[in-house]
């Protein structure tokens, strides 16, 4: 009969195998903003991945390094080290592969996306500054609203610094994505997880373009009219979260969930894989310098941009309603740099 000790030892070596057969890659993350709603749960969904073996968590807000010491103390995952103030934050995106920029001031009610630019400009400007001296050559990911003017700013300023990597800038529109899939399996009745839909344009209420009509599986699909409304409901979700939130704040959940499913796509290429992953880069196969839309990517950045569709003629009208829309708020973020760079910040 086997003894006691003889059957833990067993379990444990297969448990040591088990690990043996995960890729496992000497990956850091960085989260930056990890004090706030968003940056706090996208840390402990990021404490799950057996890919990244050091999180490196920053805020202004001193409160992260309590957010540190909890997550610190739960086995298992990667390591977390918190950062907090301005002269720290070199340190907090130093070796990173991927450094996630989240929100830190979340959109209350009677703001529009739109008018986020002036609330978190100033954060992104800071890791501009910060990247191309401590760390030129990590992926950077953006999930600041407005995400059509934040990253032509962040663009802009890269370029302004000489350490603009267009391969390399996301800005992370996987919520789109997420609502997309949640609401389709709904209608259909399917699990959303298996389902696959584009969404193109950008991340405002009139430049979000679910492609219904490109449903993978391909033996599924809506009727326009099922597609009109699941449309209106994606790109109004947004709102309903801050309208049901009464006010105090927008979805934060969701955008974690949804940061979290990128930042496990990228990872696929940081790996040495290749991913595909919605997200809004550099692209000018629409008519605007940047556009959302599944996007390969590889080891060394962006590989391949989405470039055309079959649409059907409503997503093709909602497609020329966005374009002008998308390279307006490209134009804002591209002015701001201006307006903020005067300011003495840092
Ligand atoms: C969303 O779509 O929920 C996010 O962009 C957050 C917001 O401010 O609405």
């Amino acid at each position: 009969m086997i003894s006691h000790k003889l059957l833990s030892h067993t379990l444990f070596s297969k448990c040591l195998k088990g690990t043996q057969i995960v890729q496992y890659k000497y990956i850091q993350v960085s989260v930056i903003g990890a004090a706030s709603e968003i940056g706090k749960n996208v840390a402990l969904l990021l404490k799950l991945n057996h890919l990244i073996r050091r999180l490196q968590i920053y805020d202004d807000d001193n409160t992260v390094h309590g957010i540190c010491l909890e997550l610190a103390r739960i086995p298992g995952g990667p390591t977390v080290t918190s950062f907090s103030g301005d002269i720290f934050l070199p340190a907090a995106v130093r070796y990173s592969r991927l450094v996630l920029m989240v929100s830190r001031v979340p959109r209350k009610l009677g703001y529009t996306r739109e008018q986020m630019l002036e609330y978190n400009a100033l954060p992104v400007q800071k890791i501009c500054r910060t990247l191309p001296e401590h760390n030129p050559d990590a992926f950077f990911a953006i999930s600041s609203n407005p995400i059509n003017s934040i990253i032509s700013f962040a663009s802009a300023l890269l370029n302004n610094y000489r350490a603009y990597n267009k391969y390399k800038l996301f800005g992370i529109t996987t919520i789109d994505t997420v609502r997309t899939r949640a609401l389709l399996g709904n209608a259909l009745r399917v699990n959303p997880r298996h389902l696959h839909v584009p969404v193109i344009g950008g991340h405002s209420d009139n430049t979000i373009v679910p492609l219904f009509s490109n449903i993978l599986p391909s033996h599924y699909s809506i009727t326009q009219s099922q597609a009109e409304t699941l449309t209106r409901l994606v790109r109004k979700s947004g709102n309903d979260v801050l309208n049901l939130k009464v006010g105090v704040d927008a979805a934060t959940h969701a955008m974690a969930w949804s940061i979290n499913e990128f930042t496990e796509h990228l990872l696929e290429a940081l790996c040495g894989g290749y991913t595909i992953v919605n997200s809004y880069t550099v692209n000018p196969h629409f008519g605007t310098k940047f556009f959302s839309g599944p996007n390969k990517v590889g080891p060394s950045g962006i590989i391949e941009t989405c470039r055309s569709f079959v649409m059907s003629e409503y997503e093709r009208n909602l497609l020329d309603q966005a374009v002008p829309l998308i390279n307006r708020e490209i134009a804002q973020g591209e002015d701001y740099i201006q307006e903020i760079e005067s300011r003495k910040h840092f």
